[in-house]
């Protein structure tokens, strides 16, 4: 039988090699994208790190193109970089919709879709607590990407779910819509706190001490928990990046 375990690599160099050879033979996201996510890391480097690889985002592109999305929803944009890949994964016709909290992040978002000329994006500033459940959408989206506070996980999928129950007028997902969770493993802690996990010893910084106990972890559990529990769900964890997690809503 084969193994299910994902011993992906033997050490880090070679976990390196083979994801820069997976990135060169996988279909590639626009320059325009890939240059600002190394601006962005080069002129924010203390909160860069918020946003999805390059690589993450070729796989987001090919996802939403599969499933031909037109209108997708992103909650929490940070300076924009996801919202450009799905900009141009729905295409000029298509419509991406971003939830962000702070201000001056969306300003600096704003700014890079009108460097870029992109103009199927809009913003939506506030926390999306509130922001997510008033939406009325005129059409359903195709995809929900979950990006922000990881507190807010399982509110969001809440929300989402109840705003999209079939036969509802305005719903705000389709059937057959993917809702992608992202840092769903969160460093392995999600799945692995064992005083045996290497990364325990890792310093992730001040704020994160003991990340393993934290809140956050806890929540991403509840979350992973709560859409293998829903039965108008079908998901798939995958253990890439720092976790994604793709559900697909069946009704
Ligand atoms: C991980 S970053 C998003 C990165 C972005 N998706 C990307 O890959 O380029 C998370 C963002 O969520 C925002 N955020 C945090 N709490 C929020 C809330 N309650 N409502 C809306 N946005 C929030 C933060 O300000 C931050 O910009």
């Amino acid at each position: 039988m084969k193994e299910d375990t994902p011993i992906l690599y033997p050490n880090e160099r070679v976990g390196a090699r083979v994801g820069a050879y997976a990135q060169e033979h996988t279909t590639g996201i626009p320059r325009h994208i890939v240059e600002y996510h190394g601006y962005v890391c080069d002129t924010m480097p203390e909160t860069a790190n918020y946003m999805v690889s390059t690589s993450q985002a070729q796989a987001m592109s090919f996802l939403a193109k599969t499933l031909g999305a037109k209108r997708i929803l992103e909650v929490g944009v940070y300076v924009g970089l996801s919202s450009l890949v799905w900009s141009h994964a729905v295409g000029p016709e298509g419509r991406v919709t971003g939830l962000e909290f702070d201000p001056s992040f969306a300003n600096l978002a704003e700014e890079a879709f009108k460097k870029y000329g992109v103009k199927n994006v809009e913003v939506i500033v506030g926390d999306a607590l509130k922001t997510l459940p008033a939406l009325s959408p005129t059409a359903p989206y195709d995809m929900i990407f979950i990006d922000a506070q990881k507190s807010g996980y399982p509110e969001y999928l809440k929300s989402i779910l109840e705003s999209s129950l079939p036969g509802s007028q305005n719903r705000l997902l389709r059937p057959g819509g993917l809702i992608i969770g992202d840092n769903t493993l969160r460093c392995s802690f999600v799945a692995d706190d064992s005083e045996d996990n290497p990364w325990r010893q890792f310093d992730f910084g001040p704020r994160r001490s003991e990340y393993w106990k934290s809140d956050d972890i806890k929540t991403l559990r509840r979350y992973n928990e709560m859409v293998t529990e829903a039965d108008r769900l079908e998901n798939w964890l995958c253990p890439l990046w720092d976790g994604i997690n793709i559900s697909r809503l069946l009704d």
